[in-house]
């Protein structure tokens, strides 16, 4: 077995990496949307991930980002594992666990001193990650609603409006201003939204909706639609007045229909959806996990250092990766 980075695959070989991430995870992470990301923003590692090669097949993938990270000692870059599949025909013969141990390796050696992922605890990939180092440090908490009383209609809340693609780079500061007191993920690597965008990734016309005061940008919130339900896991806001409205906003867009909040905003405001009734989680399967490159720790020396538990910590959807 060969590893290589991304730009050593030949376009045979990208072709294989796709139905590698397709089969793992339904989707592609497709050379178009890798390509805008390089291109409009710094979040991707230069060598993008590392990808196991076997009779010119590929047979695993791992992904690596560089996300800004606020420790309450100052700011440092993490590494962001991302996307690591193996081949359905090829697991449990340490294809996925050599890929990390050499993308950790790598990383090390260019001088990160931590790296993150998301996973679900009830994944088999969980065991993998804890046997290289990683521990759980955070797992969003939830609060789900009924339906809200006030039953939605099809008038945006004034003074709200859908944002578009010209908007992303002006949420993503609005977004670092906000939390510009915060811990953890405060800062967003600049240009992701634009890039997301612009490779269809997300929709900012179907999911974002802003806010804006005196002509001025003032808010935004995530809004994220399913026929069942309705999911708000980030809404940012300079003022509580803003804020009110953007709330006011996701209860409209649900026409009726459950809504929950997950993340940082349900323990930034525990009073969230409380009034009418509502079923909440601390955690939730999804968990954020960190390891300290080139030693060993434990899961309490993990969440210290990064401050999970910290009333400033800060984590929203898009900074689930
Ligand atoms: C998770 C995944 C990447 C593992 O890839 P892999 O190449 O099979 O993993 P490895 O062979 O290197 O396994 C390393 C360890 O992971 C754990 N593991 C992997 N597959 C497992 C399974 N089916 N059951 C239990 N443990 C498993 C074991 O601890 C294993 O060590 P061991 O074989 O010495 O017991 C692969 O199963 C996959 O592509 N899954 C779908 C996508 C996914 O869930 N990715 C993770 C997203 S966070």
């Amino acid at each position: 077995m060969r590893t290589l980075s991304y730009d050593e695959l030949t376009p045979g070989l990208h072709q294989d990496r796709a139905l590698v991430h397709l089969a793992a995870f339904g989707g592609i992470a497709s050379p178009r949307s890798i390509d805008e990301l390089r291109r409009r923003s710094n979040r991707l590692a230069e060598y993008v991930g590392m990808f196991a090669v076997e009779d010119d097949r590929v047979i695993g993938q791992v992904f690596v980002e560089r996300l800004p990270y606020e420790f309450p000692d100052g700011p440092a870059l993490l590494a962001g594992i991302a996307a690591v599949a193996t081949r359905p025909d090829r697991r449990r013969a340490g294809v996925a666990r050599t890929l990390l141990a050499e993308v950790l390796a790598r990383e090390r050696a260019e001088g990160r001193e931590h790296a993150v992922l998301w996973t679900d605890r009830s994944w088999v990939a969980h065991a993998l990650y804890e046997r290289l180092g990683f521990r759980d440090v955070y797992s969003p908490p939830w609060v789900v609603g009924a339906p809200p009383r006030v039953p939605g209609s099809s008038v945006p809340v004034e003074g709200i409006r859908p944002a578009t693609a010209e908007d992303c780079d002006a949420l993503e500061e609005l977004h670092d201003r906000a939390c510009s007191e915060r811990l953890g993920f405060r800062r967003r690597p600049r240009g992701s939204l634009s890039a997301w965008a612009a490779a269809g990734r997300i929709d900012p016309s179907a999911t974002l909706r802003i806010v804006s005061r005196g002509g001025r940008l003032a808010g935004y919130a995530h809004i994220d639609r399913a026929p069942s339900r309705v999911v708000c896991g980030e809404l940012v806001a300079l003022s509580s007045s803003a804020r009110r409205d953007l709330l006011r906003e996701v209860g409209r867009s649900a026409e009726g229909r459950p809504v929950a909040f997950q993340h940082t905003l349900v323990t930034d405001d525990p009073h969230l959806l409380a009034r009418r009734g509502s079923v909440d989680s601390p955690v939730s399967g999804r968990v954020l996990m960190a390891a300290r490159l080139g030693r060993a720790w434990s899961s309490s020396e993990a969440i210290g250092k990064f401050a999970t538990d910290d009333s400033r910590f800060v984590c929203l959807a898009g900074d689930r990766f």
